[in-house]
């Protein structure tokens, strides 16, 4: 069964450390990395202080870096055509366009926030799928956080003043994405692209930012994650114009966040639409609660209902589904899968399913079928075994 594989972890150090000495003529000095991430449930709910529940990818993004005395700043990426140069004193919002915005935006942000960047040459290498709605950007961000942190001989579970590294990462890998690149996302897939352990969902709380980890056992079934190829993007307009009306809905009903609005509430708003992009954010907040519940009691059938209702609040409530991500999800569960929804930020992108090990066969099989019946590009499908967050990788480079 053709899945797309996330490489082996020293592999990948040893073929990034590798393409950053052809590029440079000279070997790194260290290397982050940072994974991609697939949403349980929990979609749009970030932005209004709400709850979310993703799970880190083996598939991940590395980043080598050495510094440079000149203050330059070279930029090259295996999965990108065009490199990106610059120098350390014109890194500014707006002064950077393209892949290299979420890279060399973390470079600004975390001047920024303090610490002593210098100029640098950085190779970036990823096994995440890019464009599919699995934080492909976050990785990039985090990884270029944690080699940086690496570079300046810190401890990445140390601290920076008060503040632990870790969530210094997560501010810088936000503000490179919100104000350098102009996606105005959340925050999600930085928070779990640093703080994700292996083995376990994260649930992240926006209201006071707090996390806890959930054991992921899924007794006998695995995490298929389909990528429907047709692409993601969330600097095009529809994702902001969906925040823009959650945020006319809690100002029509007087709150600070949806977080804090009843459905009740909702119910009263005048606006039709707003009324249902508000109902979505709502009822997805308390579809989260239920599923953290439910995995924790081993109702799958829960999960199940939590994970359908969901996506039809999506289709249907929130208009961020497609063809594409609704026929996966139908044809999934037709085959056997317990469980499907879309996953991420909507407009194109992933669905994840929870699949007894003995249908994945079979829900794969279905679903490449279902797309070649549509005339649909062929899907890419990813298992995913919950990873951890990000991480320096000294060792495997001096064994590259
Ligand atoms: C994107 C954003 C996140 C989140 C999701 C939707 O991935 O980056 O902040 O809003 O969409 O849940």
């Amino acid at each position: 069964m053709p899945l797309l594989e996330p490489g082996s972890p020293s592999d990948l150090v040893r073929a990034t450390a590798a393409a950053f000495t052809e590029r440079f003529g000279r070997p790194p000095t260290v290397l982050g990395r940072a994974p991609g991430r697939v949403n349980l449930i929990g979609e749009h709910t970030d932005y209004n202080r709400g709850l979310v529940l993703p799970v880190a990818l083996p598939h991940a993004t590395w980043v080598a870096v050495a510094p440079r005395e000149d203050g330059a700043l070279n930029l090259s990426s295996t999965q990108q055509d065009a490199p990106w140069t610059g120098t350390l004193d014109t890194l500014e919002p707006g002064s950077i366009s393209g892949w290299a915005a979420y890279a060399a935006g973390v470079l600004w942000a975390l001047r920024e926030a303090g610490l002593d960047v210098p100029g640098l040459d950085l190779h970036v290498h990823s096994t995440v799928p890019l464009g599919a709605g699995l934080s492909s950007s976050a990785a990039l961000e985090c990884a270029v956080g944690a080699a940086v942190v690496g570079l300046l001989g810190l401890d990445l579970d140390g601290r920076h003043g008060e503040e632990p590294l870790r969530d210094l990462l997560v501010r810088a890998g936000i503000r490179a994405e919100t104000e350098v690149a102009g996606a105005p996302t959340g925050g999600m897939d930085q928070t779990i692209a640093v703080h994700a352990q292996a083995g376990s969902a994260l649930l992240i709380d926006f209201d006071d930012d707090s996390r806890r980890p959930l054991d992921l056992d899924l007794e006998g079934r695995v995490l298929l994650v389909t990528d429907t190829r047709v692409s993601h993007e969330l600097t095009d307009g529809g994702y902001a114009s969906r925040r823009a009306d959650c945020e006319a809905a809690a100002q029509a009903l007087g709150v600070d966040s949806l977080r804090h609005a009843s459905l009740d509430a909702v119910e009263g708003l005048t606006d039709e639409r707003v009324r249902r992009r508000a109902r979505h954010i709502v009822t997805e907040v308390a579809r989260v609660e239920r599923t953290v519940a439910a995995l924790e009691a081993r109702d799958f059938a829960e999960v199940a209902r939590c994970f359908l209702d969901s996506h039809t609040s999506m289709r249907e409530d929130f208009e961020i589904s497609t063809e594409e991500l609704d026929t996966a999800v139908g044809v999934a569960v037709e085959a056997g899968a317990l469980a499907a929804r879309m996953t991420g930020g909507g407009f194109g992108g992933s669905s994840v399913a929870i699949v007894p090990e003995e249908r994945l066969a079979a829900v794969v099989r279905a679903i490449d079928a279902a797309f070649a019946l549509r005339s649909y590009p062929a899907p890419d499908h990813l298992v995913v075994e919950p990873a951890a967050g990000a991480s320096l990788e000294t060792d495997g480079l001096s064994r590259a």
